[in-house]
């Protein structure tokens, strides 16, 4: 199947509430992620599939996309932009990209997962399958936070149960789907339709044949402060593959602009974006700092997002926490197991840490 002949279609209304107080500023597929919007990583593999047209299903801080991509030639493509007023929901932001089309295949893609899947051999399975929709597939160990997606012996499809306490497979919809494009007119229009809970079951009710593409490559869903964090280092050290990052990969990735001072341990796939100073002393061991943040002697940040323009005072401990940005956090202070501080909040210096000062 030739991939240019395919429209890729990108949701990304949603409003990355997880992702609080990060997404208070910015969508969460513009947050970055080893130094670029998260998007870029997802764009950059669909050019490098083959796909020329793009359609973004933007709602949430719809202007942010189209200011960083503009028309896609910088990265090899052509992208549209289509704006809900109101979240359509999934089914509705797809629904609602219908006259934008060029193609009769249309591959659909959650924005906010990291994965590796071979965009070309999930075509060709369509293809081969003769399915009128085919959807992405992985094993996960806890599938109740995802759409489980049970097929039989051929690899039909013979369920689709969103978000259920008692899921009766580990395996999952990972967020990528190619349909034929009669399939979509399906939809129904003019209101908020959720693709999972609502489309997926009628089409299958309806006979519909819809397949699975089981896969074991790399897949992340980014939605979560801890997946963000564990995705950010895997692109850094190049155990999530992206075409936009190239050869770039190590133990930390440290951007232009960045200072880090001499004794300063940066590991676990740390980041540190353009501007961003690094004090004396510093541990930053799977940090994600994003640009002009400061961190101050002597502090130790793991798993941790650091926003931007925030400053960590001196010997602070931030352990899975979330800093928003321009936060201002005293010397000594310690936040730990999903601490998150909201924008420009200061918090004062702390009590002396007697465990670590003798
Ligand atoms: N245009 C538009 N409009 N996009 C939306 C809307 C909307 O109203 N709501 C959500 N989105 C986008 C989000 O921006 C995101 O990129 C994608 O749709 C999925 O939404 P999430 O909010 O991230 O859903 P999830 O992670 O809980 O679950 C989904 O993804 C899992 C795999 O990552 C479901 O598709 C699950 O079935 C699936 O397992
Ligand atoms: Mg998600």
């Amino acid at each position: 199947m030739d991939p240019s002949k395919v429209d890729a279609v990108v949701l990304v209304g949603g409003k990355g509430t997880r992702l609080r107080p990060l997404t208070v500023s910015a969508a969460k597929p513009m947050l970055p992620t080893a130094g670029l919007p998260f998007l870029t990583h997802l764009l950059s593999r669909i050019a490098e599939a083959g796909i020329e047209h793009v359609i973004l299903g933007t709602s949430f801080k719809a202007a942010t996309f189209e200011n960083e991509f503009g028309d896609g030639s910088k990265l090899g493509l052509q992208i549209e932009y289509v704006v809900e007023d109101h979240p359509m929901g999934t089914g509705g932001g797809i629904a609602n990209v219908i006259p934008k089309l060029r193609n009769d295949i249309v591959m659909v893609f959650n924005g906010d997962v990291l994965s590796g899947m071979d965009l070309r051999q999930m075509l060709a399975s369509h293809h081969e399958s003769q399915a009128d929709l085919t959807l992405h597939l992985v094993r996960v160990s806890d599938p109740r936070a995802f759409g489980c997606v049970p097929t039989d012996a051929d690899g039909r499809v013979e369920a689709f149960l969103e978000k259920t306490e008692d899921p009766p497979s580990d395996q999952i919809n990972a967020g990528t789907y190619i349909f034929n494009r009669d399939v979509l007119d399906q939809i129904p229009r003019g209101r908020e339709v959720s693709v999972e809970r609502e489309v997926f079951p009628a089409l299958l009710a309806d006979g519909v044949k819809v397949c699975g593409y089981v896969d074991s490559s790399y897949w992340r869903d980014m939605g979560t402060p801890e997946d963000f964090v564990r995705g950010s280092a895997d692109l850094v050290r190049g155990l999530a593959p992206s075409p936009a990052l190239g050869g770039r990969r190590g133990e930390s990735l440290v951007h232009d602009g960045a200072s880090v001072s001499p004794g300063a341990v940066l590991v676990g796939g740390t980041v540190v974006g353009r501007g961003a100073e690094i004090g004396p002393g510093v541990r930053l061991d799977g940090a994600v700092i994003f640009d002009g943040a400061h961190i101050e002697a002597g502090s130790v940040v793991e798993r941790s997002i650091i926003g931007a323009g925030a400053r960590i005072g001196p010997r602070a401990l931030l352990r899975d926490a979330i800093i928003g940005d321009g936060a201002n956090i005293g010397a000594r202070c310690e936040l730990l197991r999903g601490a998150r501080v909201w924008p420009g909040v200061v918090i004062p210096d702390c009590g002396v840490r007697y465990s670590s000062d003798i």
